[in-house]
């Protein structure tokens, strides 16, 4: 897992973002939902100073474990925090060159409030990478993540939530599964709404890209990644259904 994440991160997270943002010692990098903090690693190798946090107190101590010799010098920070806790704003205000939300927004609730707050985290000339897979994709409830045999069932997360929740109880799956696919398919995230808050919130899109096959499904399944065609991605709604992941950078 850690090691899928520093890989990911190095090969297709961070050449994205230093399309629009150059990558320097200088650069600030605060990673929300950092889980162990492989996403970080390859901004701490090039030397970035690094805030990474995270709900989960597990993960957030594997990560300080892990990087306890960069914490020691002063580079690396991994807090078991909320994002919106005073205290974490208090400290952190317009402080990051680059904000990474990897794998996390379709995680968030209340993404209308959660995106233009991040504004107030941001150097006036910041940005922020998302990679997120779009609901309506093959799998995009996460229901890979059931233990039974219709954890292999593409599309059934979008029927409406007492159908979907019935099927998951009919095979079995445990009341915390449930409920965690749950509190996903409460905070899902299509394309059409992440762009429509991204603009609400006067934020620009500065790069897109749009794949029919997810990078991270090399490490997963050996797959190679393999970018949208540009007629697909230009069609909305139809686009949710062919295409497992998105990455957006979006500034000021
Ligand atoms: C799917 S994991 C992604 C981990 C990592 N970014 C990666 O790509 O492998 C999503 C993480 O977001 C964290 N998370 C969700 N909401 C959060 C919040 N409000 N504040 C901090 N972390 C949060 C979860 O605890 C979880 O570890």
């Amino acid at each position: 897992m850690y090691g899928q994440q520093v890989d990911n991160s190095r090969t297709y997270v961070m050449p994205f973002i230093e399309q629009t943002k150059p990558i320097t010692p200088d650069t600030r990098v605060l990673e929300i939902g950092c889980g162990e903090g492989g996403v970080l690693q390859p901004f701490i190798d090039r030397s970035c100073y690094c805030v990474g946090v995270d709900l989960d107190k597990v993960r957030i101590d594997t990560a300080n474990d892990f990087f306890e010799d960069k914490i020691k010098e002063g580079k690396a920070e991994f807090l078991c925090m909320n994002i919106y806790d005073d205290a974490f704003l208090s400290r952190f205000a317009n402080s990051f060159d680059v904000i990474v939300l990897k794998d996390t927004i379709e995680h968030v609730p209340e993404q209308e409030k959660f995106i233009p707050y991040l504004k107030k985290l941001l150097k006036p000339d910041g940005q922020v990478f998302f990679g997120f897979p779009p609901w309506y994709m093959p799998f995009g409830g996460h229901q890979q993540v059931a233990i039974n045999k219709i954890s292999m069932l593409p599309y059934y997360h979008i029927l409406p939530k007492p159908v979907y929740k019935s099927i998951l109880k009919m095979f079995g799956e445990s009341k915390n599964k449930i409920e965690e696919l749950m509190e996903i398919y409460d905070t899902r995230i299509s394309i059409e709404r992440f762009e429509r808050i991204v603009k609400r919130s006067g934020f620009k899109v500065k790069q897109k890209q749009h794949f029919l096959l997810n990078p991270i499904y090399k490490y997963k399944f050996g797959w190679k990644p393999i970018k949208q065609t540009p007629i697909i991605s230009a069609i909305p709604f139809v686009r949710n259904f062919l295409t497992t992941c998105v990455y957006y950078t979006i500034g000021l």
